[in-house]
């Protein structure tokens, strides 16, 4: 059954997203226009980590597969909290069209150079925007990406020790299927020193 929507539902969705709420500090310029571009990778990398898991399910690497769709998932949720800052703080969020990834990998090697190469990117993309936000003097913004940079920095460092792993692993199908077994786990068994309990 569809409903009519009334003429008052109608006024509201039809008003600018920035009169949705008061604004009681204003976003500078840049700091906007980059959390857009910001929110836009974030989607970018969950689509590119989503054909990175097919690939690996293509070759029947189901544990790099679960990792790279765990990751797809990161990301999304990371787009989501971007968007959320900016619904919270009542800016418009604009969403473009996604590339439609196009690169082919030849190697172990270069698919996991292609997940920290974007890892990297979407760190400096974060940082660059808190450089902004502290210039701005928009403290809320650098709070909120306090939260962000870290994750980040933590899916960099995962990455670069996936790519660690299998560059270790080098021509040796075995070692690779070890790695494979262990990301099928779901864990994260980076080496840790500093182990929770043990202060
Ligand atoms: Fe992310």
């Amino acid at each position: 059954m569809t409903t009519t929507p009334t003429t008052e539902a109608l006024a509201v969705a039809s008003r600018p997203a920035q009169r949705r709420r008061p604004v009681p500090r204003a976003l500078a310029p840049d700091v906007l226009s980059h959390l857009q571009l910001h929110l836009q990778m974030e989607l970018q990398a969950s689509y590119d980590y989503f054909r990175l898991a097919v690939w690996f399910a293509e070759r029947d690497l189901k544990g790099f597969a679960a990792f790279a769709r765990q990751e797809a998932l990161n990301e999304h949720h990371h787009a989501c909290l971007v968007a959320d800052h900016l619904v919270d703080r009542s800016q418009p969020v604009e969403l473009a069209t996604l590339q439609p990834n196009t690169s082919t990998w030849d190697s172990m090697e270069a698919v996991t150079r292609f997940m920290f190469d974007n890892e990297v990117a979407v760190t400096a993309s974060a940082q660059q925007i808190y450089s902004m936000a502290e210039r701005a003097g928009d403290y809320i913004t650098s709070v909120f990406l306090d939260g962000v940079i870290q994750q980040q920095t933590d899916s960099e460092a995962q990455a670069a020790y996936v790519m660690s792993r299998v560059r270790l692993a080098g021509d040796d199908p075995a070692a690779l299927l070890l790695i494979d077994q262990e990301l099928s786990r779901g864990e994260d068994d980076r080496p840790r020193l500093a182990k929770d309990g043990n202060s």
